[in-house]
């Protein structure tokens, strides 16, 4: 039986912000495929982080060409799941997918060629299925491809339709600028930027987000959550279902030190003064950004995508608990 989606879901109309100038709204927290979508996770576990999501009106799901694993495996279950649950839905969902990471062998396999683009693309849209994606990113800068090159990849898959918006992930300040005058002047503008944005990771603050502001492009923060650690999950110890314990391919258990785990626990202190988790308090630190659109969570159960939409009932901050938020991560 297909799901029947909640008719609840579109009852908060402040969960939607625009993205950027463009005419884009995404909600203010997106779900990411990246964990726990792959050919070798749970299926009805992954059906249900994006059935809840839908539910609670999270419109917009985010995917890359190599999320798995195995690479690919992602777009793959989110294809099924669309087409036997979400199919009559599909106007009601924001798609994205990416290209620019390894993905297969040779030299078109990654990168920001027009080859490696354009092909990666129409690999995804088999993969789920798909006649286009509503966002389809550069993944990644290219030290060796022109940008007008890759820029012009990506104009050229919004006009043949492949893609209804273009963006890029993990541009610097300066190669943004640059990436959004070419594609401003290809007539299919650059509508969203994706960059790691959380507490402890600051760097766009430092030039991006005033590009962001100034060109009019949405910013989607991901890894909001640090990959789990500006949460509850490791304040003691490394339970054995969590990321750092049984994938960590990126988030290591030596990541996890204890000074890291200290600060941690101060700023979960300071969250329950705000009558928040330190996941809602960290989520809501991010959308306070005004060049922040969304930010892109991960979740391995249906419970922490409700306890993250809890966030949104509290985004406001007092000067002086930014203020403890800085002190407590200077040390
Ligand atoms: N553009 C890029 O280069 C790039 C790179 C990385 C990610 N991304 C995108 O960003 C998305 C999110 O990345 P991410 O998964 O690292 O995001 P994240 O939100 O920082 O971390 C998600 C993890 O945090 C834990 N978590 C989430 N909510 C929780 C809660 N309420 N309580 C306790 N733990 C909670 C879960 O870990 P456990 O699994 O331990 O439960 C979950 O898997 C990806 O799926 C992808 O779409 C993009």
């Amino acid at each position: 039986m297909p799901h029947v989606p909640s008719p609840t879901r579109y009852h908060n109309p402040a969960l939607y912000r625009r993205c950027g100038r463009s005419g884009l709204q995404l909600p203010l927290l997106s779900l990411g495929l990246w964990h726990n979508f792959g050919g070798d996770d749970d299926f009805a576990n992954s059906r249900a982080l994006i059935l809840r999501s839908f539910d609670l009106g999270l419109t917009h799901f985010d995917l890359a060409n190599n999320y798995g694993p195995p690479p690919g495996s992602a777009e793959i279950t989110f294809g099924k799941i669309l087409r036997a649950d979400l199919a009559a839905h599909r106007d009601e969902l924001i798609i994205s997918t990416k290209a620019g990471y390894l993905m297969w062998d040779g030299p078109y396999g990654e990168w920001g060629s027009r080859k490696s683009l354009l092909a990666s693309l129409d690999q995804s849209l088999a993969r789920m299925g798909l006649p286009y994606v509503d966002i389809f990113y550069s993944h990644r800068p290219d030290p060796d491809t022109p940008l007008e090159e890759t820029m012009g990849a990506l104009a050229h898959a919004v006009r043949s339709g492949k893609a209804l918006y273009a963006g890029v992930s993990n541009y610097s300040a300066e190669q943004t600028t640059r990436a959004a005058q070419l594609l401003r002047d290809l007539g299919t503008p650059c509508v969203i930027h994706q960059p790691k944005y959380h507490m402890f990771e600051r760097t766009p603050e430092h030039g991006l987000f005033d590009v962001l502001t100034r060109e009019g492009i949405g910013g989607i923060a991901f890894c909001p959550l640090a990959q789990g650690l500006l949460t509850n999950r490791y304040l003691a110890g490394i339970p054995a279902d969590s990321r750092a314990a049984h994938d960590p391919r990126f988030l290591k258990p030596e990541h996890i030190t204890d000074p890291k785990v200290a600060k941690i626990r101060r700023l979960d202190a300071l969250a329950k003064t705000r009558g928040q988790s330190l996941a809602q308090m960290s989520l809501a630190w991010v959308l306070r950004q005004p060049a922040i659109t969304s930010a892109l969570i991960g979740a391995s159960k249906v419970s922490q995508i409700e306890e993250n939409v809890g966030a949104l009932k509290n985004l406001k901050f007092a000067t002086e608990e930014l203020a403890s938020i800085e002190a407590i991560l200077a040390g």
